[in-house]
């Protein structure tokens, strides 16, 4: 439907009579694409001003529909606890993601959910992670040993080309060679291609070649699946094909091989823009570099062990700033399957509704000076967090909560370390990174810092 721009606010709905629920209003913005592209070049800027127009609960155009955006920690609670059983993750998801990502935990919804999450959930257990430390620890530790020193050195394509290179291997079990470096570039298309603005399937974009991403991928894994039932690996791959729960309730082949591609997905941007964002962060805040320089140092140990994930206290401070700063999930997505309300607004069934973490996170009605890298706003005396249950929401919550969270504090956690032992680095004074949305906000330059062996 094409809307006149500039439009007047309208709602997006008249509640029921009687029933004391608000509308949500808005507006659509430009004919055809609505708000989206101003909401993407700058969705911080985006949310304030809509936050100052209509409140935290409100409604723009996007991908030619009507979108209800949530912006209070009140309205993420409501959304991603559900209490009432409807909101659809699979229905909201599967508008943006499907094509690539169809059959992965996040696109299922409500008792089908809950019985894959009980499986999955076997291949996230503490034991599975130390083996999956143990597979990723020597990988991060050649690969940020490996790097070349010297300015300009661009920091996201070095962490994104080795956390590749590792998750095809803890991941997906797959032999360094050509075949990895094809598993990589075909998982890179997928992702991308839930990404495109242009969402159909003209040859050469990267929408299509996002589809021949997913074909490639389901075909490595469709292949490699029976060597992986048979054979007791501790990567990823192999600890789905056995992963059971008490009941005996165990995935079928079609199962695993779309678990695999989203997990893949689900671990890959997140940790990247975690480490790159952490990074940047450090580069203009050298005496947090210090810092954590001198914490890593006085571990008196060259790669981390599990048990020493929870003794970097600044580390740990520093990842939860960087979450609340550049949320590496900047959105979670849901449609209403029956008409409902969220924090007293009137929402029909069937709306795409997009709460924004990132936004939400840097809103000053929750945090003080909200731009500002200060990550001892976490320690226990400010505890800005704490202000409400989803003030901090980076891994979401309720049933779709991140199943992988601590397996990213890992891979960020042990990349950190290492990088900390190593290297200086630093960024020219007036620099200021520029980010695109991905998943989450992500750097556009490759990062260039400059890198210096101590
Ligand atoms: C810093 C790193 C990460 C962040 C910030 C992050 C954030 C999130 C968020 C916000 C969600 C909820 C989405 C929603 O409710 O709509 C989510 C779900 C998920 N994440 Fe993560 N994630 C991270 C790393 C990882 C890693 C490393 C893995 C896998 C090893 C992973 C696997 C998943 C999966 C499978 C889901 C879907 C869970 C479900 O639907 O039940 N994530 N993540």
């Amino acid at each position: 439907m094409l809307e006149r721009y500039p439009s007047a606010p309208r709602a997006l709905a008249t509640p029921p009579p009687g029933s004391g629920l608000k509308p949500v209003m808005g507006d659509f913005g430009p004919p055809g694409i609505g708000h989206i592209v101003g909401q993407l070049a700058d969705p911080i800027g985006f949310s304030r001003k809509r936050m100052r127009q209509f409140g935290p609960v409100q409604w723009s155009g996007g991908f030619g529909r009507r979108i209800v955006g949530l912006l209070s920690p009140e309205a993420v609670e409501e959304l991603v606890l559900d209490r009432q059983h409807v909101w659809s993750a699979e229905q909201g998801y599967d508008f943006l993601i499907g094509p690539f990502f169809r059959g992965g935990i996040l696109l299922r919804d409500f008792d089908e959910h809950a019985f894959h999450r009980r499986i999955l959930q076997q291949a996230f257990t503490r034991s599975r992670l130390i083996g999956y430390l143990d597979l990723t620890t020597p990988r991060i530790a050649r690969g940020v040993d490996g790097w070349r020193p010297g300015p300009r050195f661009p920091l996201y394509d070095h962490v994104k080309a080795m956390l590749l290179e590792q998750a095809t291997v803890v991941f997906a079990g797959a032999e360094l060679g050509p075949e990895a470096t094809r598993l990589g570039h075909a998982f890179e298309d997928a992702v991308r291609g839930g990404q495109a603005m242009m969402r159909f399937n003209v040859p050469g974009g990267t929408w299509s070649r996002g589809l021949r991403g997913r074909q490639l991928l389901l075909e490595y894994f469709r292949r490699e699946l029976p060597a992986r039932r048979t054979g007791d690996g501790d990567d990823l791959f192999s600890v789905l094909c056995h992963a059971e729960t008490e009941d005996g309730e165990s995935f079928s082949d079609t199962d695993i091989v779309d678990h695999m591609i989203f997990v893949m997905m689900a671990a890959h941007d997140t940790s990247t823009n975690a480490i790159s964002m952490m990074s940047y962060e450090l580069a203009r805040n050298p005496w947090w570099q210090e810092r954590l320089r001198a914490e890593s140092q006085a571990l008196g140990k060259p790669t981390l062990d599990y048990a020493d994930l929870d003794r970097l206290t600044g580390l740990e401070l520093a990842f939860k700033e960087t979450l609340r700063m550049y949320a590496p999930v900047g959105q979670l997505v849901r449609e209403s399957i029956a008409d409902t309300e969220i924090s007293g607004y009137y929402i029909p069934k069937g709306t795409l509704t997009i709460s924004g973490p990132y936004a939400m996170m840097r809103a000053a009605e929750y945090w003080k000076n909200p731009d500002v890298f200060d990550p001892e706003r976490f320690g226990p005396e400010r505890a800005e967090d704490k202000s409400h249950r989803f003030a901090w929401p980076p891994f979401g919550g309720g049933a779709h909560k991140c199943i992988g969270r601590y397996f990213g504090g890992m891979t960020v956690k042990a990349t950190m370390h290492r990088m900390l032992l190593n290297y200086r680095w630093s960024v020219p004074r007036d620099y200021r990174v520029p980010l695109v949305a991905g998943t989450g906000p992500q750097p556009a330059d490759g990062l260039p810092i400059t890198l210096e062996k101590l």
